[in-house]
């Protein structure tokens, strides 16, 4: 087990725990608090074995849930359990259920106590790393949230053994963004580990985990609450979050579109070569995600019109500046248009 610290100015410090088990989960919970889990319905089907002994409120699926209303409805389902201000609450599930459950945890009661179980590569690796947290409005993602550490995410990697292909190849995509942010040898990496990273090796799955989690803590770290250089982590997200909103394509998929999209938008910007845009959807067809959309770019530019990233007529766009390296610049939506 290999443990990454993210100290926090706003909130406690965050340990996340790569290679531990949902087994040890007691080991990190303080024996004075009363502690409810926020459990994925899937997760809880198939784990619920080894959750026994804890009491479990199951959060509703599917991205069109991750609501205010389905925050409310855990909330009352947390009141009703008599839950109070020195509950201690457990997310355990994907990035749905760990943005919902932190989320929950920090405006309850203005705010207690919460750790996480992350329970899919694509959360391990990104969504319950680094405080952010939110839900999504009228179908636009993630407006309504806050940033808050949790206390501890285990990444118990032996549980990405039951999840389904389809969500496995979903989370590729953000191991694949982080190495083209700031690592050019683990983009390479991949491309040589392409086999024993679709057959679930541990041990790549294991070093692959942590590097994506160094990525992000240091970025975190150094920016926690997003006003520099956290921005980047949101390369291929413009136009993912777009995407995503149409419901055809999950998260890790819509960043894979959204990727190439940035790629080729970079290559137009004169910052990356052709042969290093075909490189990265090469990689990511390797792992059949998808690289277009049949969405117009009418409707994506609409779409991005209303992205909480958007200052007046510009958006802060992320730029690949070769493989390995990127960059922030804001661009008005007329040149986004031009460039698309
Ligand atoms: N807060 C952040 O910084 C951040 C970053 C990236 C993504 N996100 C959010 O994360 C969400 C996507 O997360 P996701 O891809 O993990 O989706 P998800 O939470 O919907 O999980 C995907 C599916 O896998 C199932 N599942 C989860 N763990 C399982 C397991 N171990 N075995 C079997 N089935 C399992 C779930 O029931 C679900 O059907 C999006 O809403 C996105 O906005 C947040
Ligand atoms: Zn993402």
């Amino acid at each position: 087990m290999k443990c990454i610290q993210i100290n926090s100015q706003f909130s406690s410090t965050s340990k996340v725990l790569i290679g531990e088990s949902i087994l040890n989960l007691s080991r990190y919970l303080p024996s004075s608090c009363r502690i409810i889990l926020l459990i994925d319905e899937n997760v809880d089907r198939l784990y619920s074995n080894m959750l026994s002994s804890y009491q479990r409120v199951t959060v509703p699926l599917f991205e069109k849930n991750k609501t205010l209303a389905a925050v409310e409805n855990l909330a009352k389902q947390l009141l009703d359990l008599g839950a109070d201000r020195s509950t201690y609450i457990v997310g355990v599930g994907g990035g749905i259920t760990c943005d919902i459950a932190n989320f929950v945890a920090s405006i309850f009661m203005r705010g207690i106590r919460c750790g996480l179980v992350s329970t899919t590569l694509l959360s391990q690796l990104d969504a319950s790393i680094g405080g952010k947290n939110g839900v999504n409005l009228s179908g636009y993602k993630n407006i309504l949230g806050v940033f808050n550490q949790p206390e501890f995410v285990i990444c118990d990697i032996d549980m990405l053994l039951t999840l389904p292909e389809r969500e496995y190849r979903a989370g590729l995509s953000e191991l694949i963004k982080a190495a083209l942010i700031t690592d050019s040898s683990l983009f390479y990496n991949i491309i040589q580990d392409k086999k024993r990273i679709l057959s679930k090796d541990i041990d790549i799955l294991t070093h692959l985990i942590y590097r994506g989690v160094e990525i992000k803590a240091d970025i975190v770290r150094h920016d926690e609450r997003e006003s520099g250089e956290r921005r980047k982590l949101n390369l291929g997200h413009t136009f993912a979050h777009a995407i995503e909103v149409s419901g055809e394509l999950n998260h890790g998929e819509a960043v894979s579109v959204g990727l190439v999209i940035a790629a080729n938008i970079s290559h137009n910007l004169g910052l990356l070569t052709k042969e290093e845009v075909v490189e990265i959807e090469n990689l990511l067809q390797s792992f059949e995600l998808p690289v277009k959309t049949a969405i117009s770019r009418e409707i994506l530019l609409d779409t991005i019109r209303k992205d909480k990233k958007k200052q007046n007529d510009s958006i802060s766009f992320v730029l690949m500046n070769g493989i390995g390296n990127c960059e922030v610049r804001k661009l008005t939506f007329e040149e986004l248009s031009l460039l698309l």
